[in-house]
């Protein structure tokens, strides 16, 4: 038996205990579990996230850029918050002792063959437990051919997510003959927050992306979309967080700049410090330089 200890006499009886207020827009009224798995996607201090999506080998293979990802990934994934990816390449490919957050890619079926929008949820949320998954993300297709069933995946995958403590991050695809407005991705974000997403993915538009931000309960991550000149990215990103989105997941912008390494740490300052673009631009010529 243990000697048992007297009993504590000091309760600061002038000190209220503090009740935080979680960071995140609309969280709030979170689990414990759901809020710390998004506490580790989002930096804490500055309520943002830099997400490093290397997801696209889903649907349409070895994307380029991503035809080795033990090579072009590795290396520049500890700059990044959270990890964006298939079980399969996180099994297979990235070392457990990588601790930054996962996001894993929960929907797919179809490839570039195919009509996009006709997937499934293609991960079993015990699956992501194991993989100890910080959030699953799911394909949105708002207007899309199978814009029905993509929406029941998502709200399937908010009720086994709830259950379990873990966020799903909405993606909403825009199909190519679709316009890309503000008023369609107001629709497209709000309908993913309403139904139950914890946060959405979506593309920066230059015209109104304030009112998406501004209309949407959840935050927003900016998706990077095609590759695009290195100041453009740097431009939009930081456009992006100073227009109401809590980051950005940027893939292609990010493993198919000259220097990928340099554009993560320059994406990087501009999200989390403010760098504006010109800046983050220099700051992305010196770090390409130095190597
Ligand atoms: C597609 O819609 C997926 O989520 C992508 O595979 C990926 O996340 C897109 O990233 P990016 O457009 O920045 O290359």
């Amino acid at each position: 038996m243990p000697e048992v200890d007297k009993e504590g006499k000091d309760f600061s009886l002038e000190k209220q205990a503090e009740t935080e207020g979680f960071f995140l827009k609309g969280s709030n009224s979170l689990d414990w579990g759901m809020k710390n798995r998004l506490a580790r996607i989002f930096n804490p201090e500055t309520g943002r996230t830099v997400m490093l999506a290397i997801d696209h080998g889903y649907f349409q293979g070895p994307t380029k850029g991503l035809e080795r990802i033990d090579l072009n990934i590795l290396p520049i994934a500890p700059y990044a918050d959270t990890l964006m990816l298939t079980r399969g390449i996180l099994r297979s490919v990235v070392p457990p002792s990588y601790n930054r957050a996962i996001v894993l890619r929960a929907s797919g079926g179809p490839s570039v063959l195919k009509e996009l929008s006709n997937e499934q949820i293609a991960v079993d949320i015990e699956d992501a437990l194991r993989l100890n998954a910080a959030a699953v993300a799911v394909q949105v297709f708002i207007g899309g051919e199978y814009e029905t069933q993509s929406v029941h995946n998502m709200t399937r995958l908010v009720d086994t997510g709830t259950r379990y403590g873990i966020p799903v991050l909405a993606v909403t695809a825009v199909g190519t003959e679709m316009k890309r407005s503000a008023r369609y991705f107001r629709l497209a974000c709000r309908i993913c927050a309403e139904l139950g997403a914890h946060y959405v993915k979506t593309y920066y538009i230059p015209k109104g992306f304030e009112s998406v931000t501004a209309s949407c309960p959840v935050p927003i991550v900016m998706a990077g979309g095609k590759k695009i000149p290195e100041p453009d990215a740097l431009t939009m990103a930081y456009n992006a967080v100073q227009e109401g989105a809590a980051g950005v997941d940027m893939g292609r912008n990010i493993f198919q700049a000259d220097s990928p390494a340099a554009m993560i740490q320059a994406v990087s300052a501009a999200v989390h410090k403010n760098l504006p673009p010109q800046q983050a631009h220099e700051m992305y010529l010196d770090l390409k330089n130095q190597k």
